[in-house]
């Protein structure tokens, strides 16, 4: 195997009309692939540059549709922002002139809402759109404006906008979950970093992309402290400063490469990953039998490849087992859809729960188009049968993860298929196209005309 090549950076939309992945699948997979940086951290770290008037520069920052929408919409805020390199970000919030987040911002991202923490505790105000839900269920934000509220904030609801200010400073709290958020945790940190006093978050997020921007906020000056795995202790600073930051591995996308080795069948090094991070994922592949290693990464003494030989279908199957999502460090929910997906190629009956988001099952019927045998109890709870000779069909892409899967499920199946609503995937995956291209898959994309 060569080295695993670096590939295009900035995605480029098409100037009209939606995109199909056009996909000939039955080829094994072979050669190597380098993880992006992590699209759930960066999108914080991004954020976090509205904190300082200071330039704040990020390396290894993934080329996806999702960072395009959150540089843009900062852009409009009036914050400078260049792209000097590929994966190199600066971002310089000296002369912000709007405090205003417009629904046409947070409908297109949710992550989006990411600013109120560092516009309200920095400049005292921000008006910014709800989110509202997303094709994964209904995604309230009732978390994140409870815990400004904690810091003092004084925050309205009209016409779909929080209308947010705190007079004065925010104020330091003990700011109490009824249940684990990374986002909402996330945002409590951005506000927290520049309140009077201290801040205690509990229960905090445990994933490995808070703590990349715990980093990112202590090299700004601030004081943050995973003081117990699930309390985080914020000391409030007056200011913060410039920082430099790389990005650490998106886990789901390399653990979406090692699916598709295992569901494809072939050999896959996935380099650049952390697999601390990984986990319950490398557990899951042990109890279906995957055969997958540990090695040093090449091309990065920091990090690691995982490598996965898959069997082809009719190379053997797996052992059926069921899983469960929860929270870090358990199998993340981000990771069901491409998990469950080898539960397809299981010999046997395997049952998937899912208990982070309520709608996050139904790309599990996309998947019978397929071929594969599914079913599903509730919005929670559903059992797939295997081993699945896949077929190649068409399909509506519903959202990020479902469609990332949908496409493995294609590259498995002998025969042409079409997927539509290519830019779902965009959102998440990098030049996912040449990057299974050069892993010997045949994927293109072709654009498709909108009906007026
Ligand atoms: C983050 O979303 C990720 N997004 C999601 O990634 C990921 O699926 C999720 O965490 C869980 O790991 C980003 O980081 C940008 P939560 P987040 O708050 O933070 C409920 C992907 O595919 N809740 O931890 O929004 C919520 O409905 C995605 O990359 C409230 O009720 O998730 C859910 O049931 C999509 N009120 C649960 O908490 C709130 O105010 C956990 O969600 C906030 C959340």
């Amino acid at each position: 195997m060569g080295e695993s090549k670096p590939f295009s950076w900035e995605y480029r939309q098409p100037a009209k009309g939606r995109e199909a992945f056009r996909i000939r699948g039955g080829a094994k997979l072979s050669g190597r692939v380098r993880a992006s940086g992590a699209k759930n951290s960066a999108l914080k770290l991004m954020a976090a540059a509205a904190l300082t008037g200071d330039r704040v520069t990020l390396e290894n920052v993934p080329g996806i549709l999702d960072i395009d929408v959150l540089a843009e919409t900062l852009a409009d805020l009036g914050v400078e922002i260049a792209r000097p390199a590929p994966g190199r970000i600066e971002l310089q919030a000296a002369d912000v002139e709007w405090l205003f987040v417009p629904l046409e911002a947070a409908a297109k991202m949710r992550a989006s809402f990411m600013l109120l923490g560092p516009l309200l505790s920095r400049f005292g105000r921000v008006i910014i759109s709800n989110p509202g839900g997303d094709r994964i269920g209904r995604r309230p934000v009732n978390l994140h404006v409870d815990a400004m509220r904690a810091l003092g904030a004084e925050i309205d609801y009209r016409n779909g906008y929080y209308f947010a200010k705190a007079p004065g400073r925010l104020i330091g709290a003990e700011i109490v979950f009824p249940q684990v958020t990374v986002m909402g945790t996330e945002n409590a940190m951005l506000a927290a970093v520049l309140a009077r006093g201290t801040t205690i978050i509990r229960p905090a997020a445990q994933e490995p992309e808070v703590d990349d921007l715990i980093k990112l906020l202590n090299a700004m000056g601030a004081q943050v402290e995973r003081v117990k795995p699930d309390v985080i202790e914020v000391q409030g600073v007056a200011s913060l400063g410039g920082a430099t930051h790389a990005v650490m591995p998106d886990r789901i996308e390399a653990g979406t490469f090692a699916a598709a080795a295992a569901v494809i069948g072939g050999d896959v090094a996935v380099d650049g990953v952390e697999p601390s991070h990984m986990r319950a994922f490398l557990e899951l592949l042990e109890r279906l039998g995957v055969e997958h290693r540990i090695e040093d990464d090449p091309g990065d003494p920091a990090r690691k490849t995982l490598r996965v030989i898959g069997r082809a279908p009719g190379e053997g199957d797996y052992r059926p087992t069921d899983i469960e999502t929860s929270p870090y460090p358990g199998l993340p929910t981000d990771i069901q859809p491409p998990a469950g997906l080898i539960l397809a190629r299981a010999a046997g009956t395997s049952s998937i729960r899912e208990t982070i988001f309520e709608d996050r099952l139904e790309w599990l019927s996309g998947l019978r188009a397929f071929g594969a045998q599914v079913e599903i109890v509730n919005s929670r709870e559903a059992r797939v049968t295997g081993p699945t000779t896949f077929v190649a069909a068409e399909a509506e892409i519903p959202d990020l993860r479902a469609g990332a899967t949908l496409m493995l499920a294609a590259l498995a199946a002998q025969g042409e298929s079409r997927i539509h609503g290519a830019h779902h995937v965009r959102r998440g995956y990098a030049a996912i196209e040449e990057r299974f291209r050069a892993l010997g898959a045949d994927v293109t994309h072709e654009s498709e005309e909108v009906a007026p």
